[in-house]
């Protein structure tokens, strides 16, 4: 999905990072040009809001699973000061990466390389810190990707994760638009996902609501795809614009009415062997 429609996501969501921005709370006030501009801006708030969160100490080294377009990695590495390795299975991502990591003279402390969440390519206890932005909603098999971050983790080192939760009763209609459009299997229910923490081997140690946030980047999305429908006809062409029509109104509702989104910052017991 992120090599072929990486680009259209970027129409719609700002090109700053690939996930829910921040609009909740607003934070302090700033003037922006349009609606890609605030996508943006909003984006660049949610990555700072993880990077305060996760707190990376500048000798330490975080593993980005899912790392998208690579510009989280780089900012959390520049304002910790610590090392970043991002992982992905998008290929064509991954060029963006290495180029987001040497344009911003960071090559030596961000690296990138392709790698499946739910199969690292990584030794136990490899890194102190580990976060997996928006990627989990993805994955065929979260319990599975949860066991590899506590595996490739030492011990007391922290791992913040974003997923989405089902609320309430959605139309088959609205589920399948958003299977279509994000790629994902439907999300579960946040209890659901709180029970695969614990045999994971991971302690919790919080929990934000912030749903309002996905709601809105819905919101956002949808108002930029009619807004920029003739560009997105003109470069992908006539036939993704006729998939993606029908799936956006059931998409936008289905997000404000039936799905939230949490932050959870888990982590590795010290005394885990
Ligand atoms: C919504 S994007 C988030 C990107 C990035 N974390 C950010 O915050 O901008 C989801 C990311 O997860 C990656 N992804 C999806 N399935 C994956 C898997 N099985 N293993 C590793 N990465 C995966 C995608 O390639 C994409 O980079």
């Amino acid at each position: 999905m992120y090599d072929r429609f990486g680009d259209m996501l970027a129409m719609l969501l700002g090109d700053s990072a690939v996930h829910i921005g921040m609009f909740v709370p607003h934070g302090k006030h700033q003037r922006v040009a349009d609606l890609v501009a605030l996508a943006d801006h909003a984006q660049d708030r949610q990555t700072d809001h993880l990077i305060d969160t996760i707190g990376l100490a500048p000798d330490g080294h975080l593993l980005d699973i899912g790392c998208g377009t690579g510009d989280p990695a780089v900012r959390l590495a520049r304002r910790s000061g610590g090392r970043v390795t991002g992982v992905t299975v998008s290929k064509r991502h991954l060029d963006r990466c290495v180029e987001a990591a040497r344009t911003a003279g960071l090559a030596d402390r961000v690296t990138f390389a392709y790698g499946n969440a739910m199969e690292l390519a990584y030794g136990d206890g490899s890194f102190d810190a580990a976060w997996a932005i928006d990627c989990f909603p993805h994955l065929a098999d979260r319990a599975a990707a949860l066991r590899e971050a506590y595996r490739v983790l030492r011990p007391g080192g922290y791992f913040l994760f974003t997923d989405f939760a089902l609320r309430g009763s959605p139309s088959e209609e609205q589920v399948d638009a958003y299977t279509q459009l994000w790629c994902s299997p439907a999300p579960t229910s946040f209890a659901t996902l709180l029970s695969e923490v614990g045999p994971a081997g991971f302690e919790v140690t919080e929990i934000r609501n912030m749903s309002s946030n996905a709601a809105l980047t819905a919101e956002l999305m949808c108002t930029l795809y009619k807004d920029r429908r003739a560009e997105i006809e003109e470069r992908f062409g006539a036939e993704a614009t006729a998939h993606t029509d029908p799936l956006m109104d059931p998409f936008r509702t289905f997000c404000r009415d039936h799905v939230d989104y949490y932050l959870t910052l888990v982590r590795k017991p010290e005394t885990a062997g």
